[in-house]
């Protein structure tokens, strides 16, 4: 059987954020396993050279199509895409995403922070004066991670129903926003359990959050010190992978911390090469035919919320 002239055994993914950094190795690793790929990305020439440096070198089955996952217009037009191109999508890479801050790089390097403590949170005190967090950096960095990755979702979900394969879908997310890594409790535990009022909840989190940062109460409310928004942002949308996973369990959804990797999110600081960092959500966009669901991986190992 032929839907608009491609065949029936192929496979269509959708990765976001892919003009560099992990998003650009995984379109990479994913065509070279024959899947045809819509490499996307908010910025038209950056997007539109990336794919052409994939296409010269041999990979004919990555396509760019623009997306801002901030822009409901612009997540509608990729739907629309997909459905007039291919009739079906069988793997969503979210993994465009947002620092939520702002850094003095000069500073930063000069510190020369050990990884370990950057890893671990033990830096926080350290970077305090160098990173900086703002209303705006924090609106951004929620919008891009948990709104941004919501939205395309729900865009994406029809079209992956319609799946011959097995839909898959990989949050790229971080070790920032592993549970056990917020001071508070309460919201440990809100976001810990899944149910018909999660996502609620997370909306109310989020607000608090953005409430707290304009009256400047961040301190002693119980937010993660390191890195705090974008770890929160992380949080929720672990979270929503397993509301998600329970809401499509014909699906395999998952969530995954790509490892420590050296690219302009984290300003180099990383260890870990592209190559190494897209192999989580490679392994996760193609799994074994019943392969796990609503599950949290660091790199490529099952771990703990
Ligand atoms: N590097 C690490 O050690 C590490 C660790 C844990 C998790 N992660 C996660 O891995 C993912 C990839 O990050 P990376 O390390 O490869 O960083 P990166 O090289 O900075 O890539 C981030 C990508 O997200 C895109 N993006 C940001 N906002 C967007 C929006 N509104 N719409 C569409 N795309 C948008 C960026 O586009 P522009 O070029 O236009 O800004 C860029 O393509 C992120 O979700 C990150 O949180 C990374």
């Amino acid at each position: 059987m032929v839907v608009n002239g491609k065949k029936d055994q192929e496979r269509y993914a959708v990765v976001t954020g892919a003009n560099k950094g992990i998003g650009l190795e995984t379109v990479r690793q994913l065509a070279n396993a024959g899947v045809t790929v819509m490499l996307t990305a908010r910025n038209e020439k950056k997007g539109m050279e990336a794919t052409s440096l994939l296409r010269q070198s041999g990979l004919s089955n990555v396509v760019f199509h623009k997306l801002d996952v901030q822009d409901p217009e612009s997540v509608e037009s990729l739907a629309q895409f997909i459905q007039t191109q291919f009739g079906r999508l069988d793997i969503f890479v979210n993994n465009a995403g947002a620092p939520g801050a702002t850094v003095d790089m000069d500073a930063l390097m000069a510190l020369n922070i050990d990884p370990k403590s950057w890893l671990s949170g033990k830096a926080a005190n350290l970077v305090q004066g160098f990173i900086k967090i703002t209303y705006e950096s924090a609106k951004e960095c929620f919008d891009t991670n948990y709104y941004g990755c919501k939205r395309v979702a729900e865009a994406l979900l029809p079209l992956l129903q319609l799946s011959r394969s097995g839909a898959r879908i990989v949050n790229v997310s971080s070790l920032r926003g592993e549970l056990r890594r917020i001071p508070s409790e309460q919201i440990r535990k809100e976001l810990g359990e899944i149910d018909t009022e999660t996502e609620a909840k997370i909306g109310r989190i989020l607000e608090k959050f953005l409430h707290d940062i304009k009256q400047d109460k961040l301190g002693g409310n119980g937010w993660p010190e390191m890195v705090p928004a974008y770890s929160i942002s992380k949080a929720t949308l672990n979270t929503y992978t397993r509301v998600l996973a329970k809401k499509y369990p014909n699906m395999c959804i998952n969530c995954i911390h790509p490892g420590y990797v050296k690219t302009d999110l984290n300003w180099h600081t990383g260890m870990m090469t592209v190559e190494e960092g897209a192999k989580g959500s490679v392994m996760l966009a193609l799994p074994p035919e019943g392969g796990p669901t609503g599950c949290y991986f660091d790199i490529t190992k099952i771990a703990e919320f």
